[in-house]
């Protein structure tokens, strides 16, 4: 039996979605959801739903009774770090007390320096986590993922057509942008393959691209120039506090601009490619079919 967690989560959907096209029956795959109202859907494909909460250690272990893999899906708890910490924590202890074999998680791409970086706090809950599990004794998959491609159009905002300049201040920095799509389908590769036991994997792109070659790619598709500016971060933060952005998310661009600046997710890496047989997604053809058609169609409807 696998497990996953997250399921009503846009990475632990997809993996669900990934696992049942790689044929794994749906009576084979429990999911933990902690708000059961929203899992109707998954009920419907036959698969098990576990109500457990991450905050809530008994809970977990009564859902991950008779699981032999478990996909864990890292927390988004947006309260503090140290949360999510906690609840990958408790979700590992829960694991090991109800005698879960294997342990797949969703980690971040690392680089070293990282502690230095502007979401150093983020990388050493990942790390606490990864020790904490390794220590646990389970067997163990580390899943360091690439930052999510389709954290670019909230980069960008929805001005940029208008103004025709995309202003962040990720400078002239690159990152191996990775689809959380194509993530999802490696993770559930791996918890149908063999191999993987107490392995730790870089997935992330083969390529690395920065702002500046983001705005070609749109200006390109468009047919018009689409300028790429990076401000200063001080006068970012002041042109989206005057623009009404609320404090948490003024701070979460702030930090992922510098992290970019900073080249932190900058890693190509080819793991990714063998397990989906491919190449990964490149930025610009992802950018070209969702972002660029969503705003094309924006326009048919003015
Ligand atoms: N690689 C990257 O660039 C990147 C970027 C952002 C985030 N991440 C990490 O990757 C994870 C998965 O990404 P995503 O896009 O799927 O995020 P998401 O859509 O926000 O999904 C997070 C999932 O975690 C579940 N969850 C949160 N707190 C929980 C709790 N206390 N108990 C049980 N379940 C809980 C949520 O449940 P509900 O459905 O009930 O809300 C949701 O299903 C994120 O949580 C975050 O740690 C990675």
């Amino acid at each position: 039996m696998i497990l996953v967690t997250g399921a009503t989560g846009q990475f632990g959907s997809k993996a669900i979605e990934h696992l049942l096209k790689k044929r794994v029956k749906p009576s084979e795959i429990s999911v933990l959801v902690r708000d059961v109202a929203k899992s109707k859907g998954l009920k419907k494909q036959g698969l098990q739903i576990k109500e457990g909460d991450y905050t809530d250690l008994s809970s977990m272990v009564k859902a991950f009774q008779g699981v032999d893999k478990l996909l864990l899906v890292s927390s988004n708890n947006r309260e503090a770090i140290e949360n999510r910490t906690q609840h990958h924590k408790n979700a590992i202890t829960a694991a090991k007390e109800s005698g879960v074999k294997h342990v797949v998680y969703t980690s971040f791409v690392r680089k070293p320096g990282f502690q230095d970086s502007a979401i150093a706090d983020f990388q050493n809950s990942h790390l606490e986590t990864e020790i904490f599990l390794k220590e646990s004794g389970m067997s163990y998959t580390i899943l360091q993922n690439g930052i999510y491609a389709e954290m670019i159009p909230a980069f960008l905002g929805n001005k940029f057509a208008d103004t025709k300049t995309i202003l962040f201040p990720a400078g002239t920095g690159k990152a191996s942008w990775t689809l959380r799509e194509e993530l999802a389908e490696a993770a559930a590769y791996i918890l149908i393959s063999e191999g993987h036991i107490n392995q730790t994997y870089t997935l992330t792109n083969t390529e690395s691209v920065s702002f500046k070659s983001i705005a070609q790619t749109i200006s390109s598709v468009l047919g018009e120039t689409i300028e790429y500016k990076s401000p200063d971060v001080n006068d970012f933060e002041n042109i989206l506090e005057q623009a009404g952005i609320p404090g948490m998310y003024v701070a979460m661009f702030k930090m992922w601009a510098t992290a970019l600046e900073q080249q932190t997710m900058d890693k190509v890496d080819v793991t990714l490619s063998t397990f989906l047989d491919r190449k990964p997604t490149p930025v610009s053809d992802f950018l070209t079919k969702n972002m660029v058609a969503s705003y094309r169609s924006d326009k048919v409807k003015q």
